[in-house]
């Protein structure tokens, strides 16, 4: 049977940062379909807390951003990538308050105001645009209130994309995307939708791991399905851990902003010894990574539950003035952090590999992009810098919609799609083995591919990934489908990729540290990991990729 029950010109897949400004920037173009597999608001989007770096300060140059994004980046920043990023931070910022967030302001000398800028790890100078400490949650709610008044964009909330729709599995021509199947969660059927263009704005894979900052739909779904649409992702190894989360058995992965470091607050022991001293001369403002391996090394030295982040040697009103929703929140689990430290444990955080893509966010697969968390652009290379992120977002969304706006006339319609076929399923007997698989994932990726590894981890955990692998699909293959069972095999997926980047970096950098090779290895080229998919068509639409 064929059928395409509703046929648009661009979906976007994901309603966070990229996706909604996306959304926005081409509506006055093309009918746009943006989807989000839960609740609008429910992504890493909503949740994040410091800001959007950009140079807006007087004493503050693109040279300086351009050039501690790549010192973070440990050498495998994409420079042209970085300087195209870093030089589009003032417009985007400007568009945002356009739309109306609510930036943090601060009065200057001429009587008007100007953004006030915070500072966080690896920024050799004040540039992060924030609103308050919640700046994820103004940005989350302008955009889906703007994107919801606007007559050509109609956004579905509980709709799970199952996969991509490729013409070559079609036994069409070339490789286009030309739409996709999607769960609607309330009904429970999978629906058909044609496109012309398709976005990818899935977010990052962090639930891969046990502990994490990051909602629960963290689960790599974009990278998931481009790889089995057939485009090749790249530095999977570089999984990014927060290194201050609060510790507490009910706080379930409530970040303490890195900007907490930024205006003043120093690590600890559980002596009350300040240690970071010991691991760099940037000290708690030191890039992610090294604050991060620094707090587990301590940890595991100790044989302590946590380390603790004190700022309680500034005056209460200024913590509670830069902080409130921290302040708040560190309240409700008994900690006053204008009086004491915080405990706090490093959590994964942030996905700086992904579908490669190009500075239009194209990628391998016609039609087909993508932009935010689930790219890989080059940007962060082997450890993404703070508040660059949302910076990506916003800059490749732009990118895509320019792309995109002139080739919305020329771009072909597309065809009736195939039904989803359920004729061979029926309903499962065993849910058990979903949350059972989906346990023992995280648990051996946090244990065998977390912050220190070895080859000898890595190993137990590759084959424990080509075991669960065969399992899902073999479920997968038998049983109707569920939101649960999407994202685990996703998830799978997405750690498989993850262990065999680890395996074939054989150095030390950035957020790739292994007991094996505790060295970067500077005598060879400095090379991305880039997977190749088995149905990967040649590079017919990216063939200028920088490898
Ligand atoms: P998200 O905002 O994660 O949105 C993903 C969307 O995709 C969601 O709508 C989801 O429902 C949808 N989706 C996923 N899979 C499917 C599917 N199969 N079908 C349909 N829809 C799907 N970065 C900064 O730059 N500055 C910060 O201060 C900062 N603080 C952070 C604090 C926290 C606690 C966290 C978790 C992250 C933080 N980050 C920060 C990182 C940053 O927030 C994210 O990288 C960024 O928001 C990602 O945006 P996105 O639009 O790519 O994805
Ligand atoms: C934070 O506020 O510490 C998070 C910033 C980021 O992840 O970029």
């Amino acid at each position: 049977m064929t059928t395409s029950l509703v046929s648009t010109d661009v979906l976007i897949i994901g309603c966070g940062a990229a996706g909604l400004s996306l959304a926005l920037r081409l509506a006055k173009a093309a009918r746009v379909v943006a989807l989000a597999k839960g609740p609008l608001h429910e992504g890493s989007t909503y949740y994040a807390q410091g800001g959007v770096s950009a140079v807006l300060d007087a004493g503050d140059s693109i040279e300086s951003h351009l050039h501690d994004t790549l010192i973070a980046g440990a050498g495998l920043c994409h420079a042209d990538a970085v300087r195209f990023t870093v030089e589009h931070g003032r417009t985007v910022i400007e568009w945002l308050s356009e739309q109306g967030v609510p930036f943090t302001m601060e009065s200057n000398a001429e009587g008007g105001a100007d953004y006030h800028l915070h500072r966080e790890g690896g920024h050799s100078h004040r540039r992060i645009v924030h609103a308050a400490d919640a700046t994820g949650r103004a940005i989350q709610t302008t955009l889906e209130k703007r994107a919801s008044q606007h007559p050509n964009i109609t956004l579905h909330d509980h709709h799970s994309v199952v996969d991509l729709i490729v013409s070559r599995k079609l036994g069409l021509a070339g490789n286009r995307c030309l739409g996709a199947y999607v769960l609607n969660r309330d009904s429970g059927q999978v629906e058909v939708i044609a496109a012309r263009f398709v976005v990818l704005a899935t977010g990052g894979a962090s639930r891969v791991y046990l502990y994490s900052s990051n909602p629960d739909g963290s689960t790599g779904d974009g990278i998931a399905m481009a790889w089995r649409a057939g485009c090749r992702v790249a530095n999977m190894e570089f999984m990014q851990f927060h290194p201050t989360c609060l510790y507490h058995p009910q706080a379930k992965n409530f970040l303490i902003s890195e900007a907490v470091r930024g205006e003043g607050g120093h690590l600890l022991l559980p002596d009350g010894t300040r240690f970071m001293r010991n691991f760099d001369t940037r000290m708690e403002l030191a890039p992610r990574d090294i604050v991060a391996r620094a707090i587990d090394h301590e940890m595991k030295r100790l044989g302590a539950e946590c380390m603790y982040l004190d700022i309680s040697h500034k005056p209460a009103n200024f913590v509670k003035d830069h902080f409130p929703n921290i302040y708040a929140k560190c309240l409700e689990y008994g900690f006053d952090m204008t009086r004491q430290p915080i405990p706090v444990v490093p959590a994964a955080h942030y996905t700086c590999g992904g579908v490669i893509t190009d500075l239009r966010a194209r990628t391998d697969v016609e039609g087909l992009y993508a932009v935010g968390e689930v790219a890989f652009t080059g940007l962060h290379g082997a450890n993404r810098m703070a508040s660059n992120s949302l910076l990506e977002c916003l800059v490749f969304a732009a990118a895509a919609a320019e792309d995109i706006r002139p080739q919305l006339e020329r771009a072909p319609a597309p065809p009736a799609l195939p039904a989803w076929d359920e004729s061979r399923v029926t309903d499962s007997d065993e849910e058990v083995v979903v949350s059972h698989n989906w346990a023992e994932l995280r648990q051996f990726m946090w244990d065998y591919v977390g912050i220190v590894r070895t080859n000898k981890r890595l190993q137990r955990a590759q084959n424990r990934v080509e075991l669960l692998l065969r399992e899902i699909d073999e479920y997968y293959g038998n049983f109707r489908i569920s939101s649960n069972l999407i994202e685990l095999r996703n998830l799978a997926q997405v750690a498989e990729l993850i262990i065999r980047s680890a395996l074939a970096r054989k150095e030390s950098r950035g957020l790739h540290y292994t007991l094996d090779y505790p060295l970067a290895n500077e005598a060879a080229p400095v090379r991305d990991t880039v997977l190749v998919p088995t149905n990967f068509a040649g590079a017919e639409v990216l063939p200028y990729w920088r490898d």
